[in-house]
């Protein structure tokens, strides 16, 4: 059965207090629809850590560097609620834009130092719009724990500074990227590869895996880093925006497997900028 679809605040909170009244915690997954296995995923351990699950499914305006991005992202409501319906999601919250953004909103949510590297100066006033929007969902939702890919790992650890520096009583939690038989992580975005760019995506895993190999023999990260590169250039990749070791924490960059880290890399293939991370076991 699929689960009802609210797009009101009054209609949200009607349901989330008569939960918190029975005692019910409540598990909220933040999306933008076009719903994958990765999200299915993460509405799944929402499902097994909480009495109530809520899927929220908004196209955020505030995130998107790019209108022609935003006007092209995909809409696709009614097969995102199919998706769900095995998951026992006890709501779908798809609000109308008026209630994230009513008349006269004004505030924007800024998270300094974790934004400042990797996807920050590549899209400005990303991360605003993320912290914005998932602030609002939050308390929207009044959920006791979010959970998100760490696919966007830098985008779950800004979330949850956030949290934490505002005192929204939420846990943030973290969940494994889900991969491709290939090793191609899932993301809406591998829907806009051509056959010819999916077979370049493919080879991006692979290329990492090769980095955290010799990561673990105690390699430094630069030159590993350097053959990434040439190998990703020579799989098709047009253009490698960065490959960085960061701490797993803090995103400090580490010139070695110092410590728990994660090899970070963006890359375009076929005219889509593809993101991925994997972690790295310290040596
Ligand atoms: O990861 C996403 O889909 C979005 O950034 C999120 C967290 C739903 C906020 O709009």
């Amino acid at each position: 059965m699929t689960a009802p679809i609210l797009r009101s605040l009054a209609e949200l909170r009607t349901k989330t207090n008569e939960w918190h009244r029975n005692g019910e915690t409540i598990g909220v997954v933040p999306t933008m629809g076009a719903l994958h296995e990765g999200h299915l995923s993460l509405a799944q351990a929402a499902k097994e850590g909480c009495d109530r699950v809520i899927v929220t499914i908004f196209v955020n305006p505030k995130q998107f560097n790019n209108p022609e991005d935003l006007a092209n992202y995909p809409r696709t409501e009614h097969e995102d609620a199919k998706k769900l319906a095995p998951y026992g999601v006890d709501a779908i919250y798809v609000p109308d834009p008026h209630e994230v953004y009513p008349d006269g909103f004004s505030t924007t949510v800024s998270v300094a130092g974790l934004t400042d590297m990797m996807e920050g100066p590549f899209r400005p006033g990303h991360f605003e719009g993320v912290a914005t929007v998932v602030a609002k969902l939050f308390l929207q939702t009044q959920a006791d724990r979010a959970y998100f890919g760490e696919k966007d790992y830098q985008q779950l650890l800004v979330v949850r500074r956030m949290a934490r520096d505002l005192n929204i009583p939420i846990e943030v939690i973290g969940c494994s990227t889900v991969r491709e038989p290939s090793g191609l992580a899932m993301s809406s975005r591998n829907l806009l590869l051509s056959p010819e760019g999916l077979r370049v995506a493919e080879r991006m895993n692979n290329v990492m895996r090769h980095v955290a190999d010799g990561l673990a023999t105690g390699k430094d990260f630069a030159p590993l880093a350097q053959e990434a590169k040439e190998n990703l250039l020579q799989a098709g990749f047009s253009e490698i925006e960065y490959i960085d070791l960061r701490c797993a924490e803090t995103l400090e960059n580490l010139s070695k497997a110092s410590k728990p880290a994660r090899l970070f890399v963006t890359a375009w293939a076929g005219g889509v900028r593809l993101i991925d991370n994997i972690p790295v076991n310290p040596v």
